[in-house]
């Protein structure tokens, strides 16, 4: 492929599109712009490989092949009909269509997603000068987003959703999705040489994610990719990326990470997840009551992802969970505490008072990411 530059989005759910922008940022991709829902990049095919393998925030990274006004069927027909499908699709290539609308004249899903469809095959026989294309090649994921009339077509370079990592095998409870986890490493206050313990750390999500960022670990270092598969990519320039991530991974950095909870079947979960990622002998995990817990050192970062007693009935022992925070702290001296939940109250109930708030989503939740100073700081900056 050229060292043509192409028009790509880096999808991200609601509230992470500022840390997504940040992240492309850092890895150079100076142009990078925020938009709802995610955001848009510049770069070489190949260079967007990087992204793949190293944005820990978005959901997937798609490449924009057209774009445009759409206020009829035909003008979708027309707008797929004149889009550069052979510079990217082989004659042999599968091509699965989904499809979104919201705000627009062209409100069926169902349609927009045949006449893509049949616009591109459309597309592709007259410019392979064929009647068959046999769909038994590699997968080209197109997507087609109609919003307030203007209609994005697009291919997902990744296959997967991003969040799948590869380590994680089966969910949990109440897991956190991995971008989320990451995001949330990001938001927080940790510096990535001090030690950092979740107190309600379920299936261990945050602190592999955590030890991924202090490590240098790129996040889709060991997975594979969609567009690995595709023929128009220079394949050694891919294989150089990959290579040169794996040099950049450093295990040694990775400081004093641990966590604790109170379900020994979320901490099996955690314990074979962080051998699956790679950790093994770099987190420790252990069962514990957060009301009991006692670490015995001082200035720790602690990043929670507590229950948020979301159905009444579990309500009233969230609450009384809420309440041990306080006590968390005052335990352990200089240390600082990180937490999302979607309970309103959370502050009143805890009787803390945040430095930050984030307001961000997890799954369908409406969320609040707080930050907490530790509770000698206003007592610190007095003397
Ligand atoms: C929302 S889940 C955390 C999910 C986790 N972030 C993950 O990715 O799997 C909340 C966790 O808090 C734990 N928990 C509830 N009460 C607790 C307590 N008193 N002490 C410690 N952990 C507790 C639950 O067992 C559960 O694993």
């Amino acid at each position: 492929m050229s060292d043509q530059k192409r028009t790509f989005i880096a999808t991200a759910s609601a509230g992470l599109e500022g840390v997504v922008k940040r992240e492309l940022q850092k890895l150079g991709f100076e142009d990078a712009k925020a938009e709802l829902g995610g955001v848009r990049f510049t770069a070489t095919l190949e260079d967007a490989f990087r992204a793949c393998l190293w944005l820990a925030c978005a959901d997937r990274v798609l490449l924009i092949v057209a774009e445009g006004n759409v206020q009829s069927f035909e003008d979708l027909y027309q707008l797929v009909l004149r889009a550069p499908w052979k510079t990217y699709l082989p004659k042999d290539a599968q091509i699965p269509v989904s499809g979104r609308c919201a705000r627009s004249k062209l409100m069926s899903i169902r349609d927009c997603q045949s006449i893509t469809k049949r616009a591109i095959v459309d597309n592709l026989q007259r410019a392979y000068r064929t009647q068959t294309l046999p769909e038994t090649g590699a997968k080209f994921q197109v997507d087609v987003a109609v919003h307030s009339d203007v209609a994005r077509l697009t291919l997902d370079l990744c296959g997967e959703a991003l969040n799948r990592r590869g380590y994680r095998t089966w969910n949990g409870e109440a897991p956190l999705r991995e971008t989320a986890a990451a995001a949330l490493v990001k938001l927080s206050n940790w510096r990535t040489e001090e030690p950092l313990h979740d107190p309600c750390c379920g299936t261990g999500t945050l602190l592999i994610e955590a030890a991924f960022l202090a490590a240098h670990r790129a996040p889709g270092l060991t997975r594979a990719f969609a567009m690995e598969k595709w023929p128009c990519v220079d394949k050694s320039a891919l294989h150089a990326l990959r290579e040169d991530a794996k040099a950049q991974y450093d295990p040694s950095l990775i400081p004093e990470i641990s966590g604790s909870d109170i379900d020994p079947e979320a901490l099996k979960l955690a314990k074979r997840h962080i051998v699956q990622a790679g950790l093994g002998g770099k987190i420790t995990v252990f069962e514990k009551d957060l009301r009991d817990l006692q670490l015995e050192k001082e200035n720790i970062c602690f990043l929670s992802n507590p229950p948020y007693g979301e159905r009444l009935s579990d309500r009233k022992g969230c609450e009384a969970l809420y309440r041990a925070y306080k006590p968390l702290l005052s335990r352990h001296p200089g240390s600082r505490l990180n937490l999302i939940t979607s309970h309103p109250g959370f502050e009143r109930v805890a009787g803390l008072k945040s430095i930050k708030k984030t307001r961000l989503y997890n799954g369908r939740l409406e969320c609040e990411f707080m930050r907490f100073a530790p509770l000698n700081a206003h007592f610190e900056r007095k003397k």
